[in-house]
């Protein structure tokens, strides 16, 4: 080939990874016996879970994913061709990317731990794909819909966001995630966070808004499941409050309730010791 029908600088495939199309359950750490995939909040990533996988006692296999566009997830239009699946905005698109995730990796069945809107896609997936659960984990969150003035909320963000074309308008929840307490003496939790904020898209963020704005209530899927449940909610969670995740827990046939003191919606990243050892107690009552 004569030398000036080489391209100029070597490109070659080995030097640009593939990127997935699907979602990718991650391996956080090998283990034995039934794996467990934690699914993380809104507008996060899975990195929210890191200090709770630190603190695990050994033994069972941890899983973390990214929901669609979040963190290092394709995004929701590349999900959607990947499954060949309407690109939503819709939490079954999230739950159906993590089913086919679990079975990319070879896994049959999980406990599947959500926290918020975690929690959502996990009951989807409930709904959607029950053989795949082997126990549920619900922090920090809620079976039912959004009343319609928390729906117009969210379609307003989404809105604004797309037009900003910027998370800035979100990143002040980074302080509404936490505790009043973590507010007014853990301001690097919240620094944590906020960055945490700024690295995802205001495409992915909006997508997340109005997939969590059309949820329907899932109050009778989780009433209809009798394997084992762990609600756990922050005392000062005022975005998934204490009764109502006492009530949740009411509605679950096999569930146990834990209320964790002087934090707020973002137990896992506010609270790690106490959810690692909730997460270890709901393992228990599965392996
Ligand atoms: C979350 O933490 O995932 C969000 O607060 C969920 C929501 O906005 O309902």
């Amino acid at each position: 080939m004569p030398s000036a029908e080489k391209p100029a600088e070597s490109t070659s495939a080995v030097d640009i990874a593939p990127q997935p199309s699907g979602l990718v359950v991650h391996e956080q750490r090998a283990g034995t016996g039934t794996p467990l995939v934690l699914i993380h909040a809104f507008p996060l990533d899975s990195r929210m879970w890191s200090r709770v996988i630190d603190l695990l006692p050994p033994g069972f296999p941890v899983y973390t994913v990214d929901l669609p566009g979040l963190g290092t997830a394709p995004s929701p239009d590349q999900l959607g061709e990947h499954l060949d699946a309407p690109a939503g905005p819709t939490l079954e698109l999230s739950a159906d990317g993590v089913a086919a995730a679990l079975a990319d990796a070879g896994l049959k069945r999980a406990v599947f731990i959500g926290l918020s809107m975690g929690g959502y896609v996990a009951l989807a997936l409930l709904e959607r794909h029950p053989e795949l659960i082997a126990g549920l984990g619900l922090f920090d969150t809620k079976t039912t819909a959004d009343l319609q003035q928390g729906r117009t909320n969210r379609l307003r963000i989404a809105h604004d966001l797309q037009a900003a074309g910027s998370v800035d308008s979100v990143l002040g929840m980074a302080e509404t995630l936490v505790g009043e307490s973590t507010v007014a003496t853990r301001p690097a939790i919240v620094q944590q966070i906020r960055t945490w904020i700024s690295e995802q898209t205001a495409d992915a963020v909006a997508w997340s808004q109005r997939a969590m704005a059309a949820r329907p209530d899932r109050t009778d899927v989780l009433i209809g499941y009798e394997g084992p449940v762990s609600v756990v909610v922050g005392e000062q969670d005022t975005l998934s409050p204490v009764a109502p995740s006492r009530l949740m827990a009411q509605n679950a046939p096999n569930s146990t309730f834990d209320i964790i003191g002087d934090v707020g919606h973002l137990t896992a990243v506010e609270a790690p010791e106490e959810v690692a050892h909730l997460v270890a107690k709901l393992m228990d009552r599965v392996q």
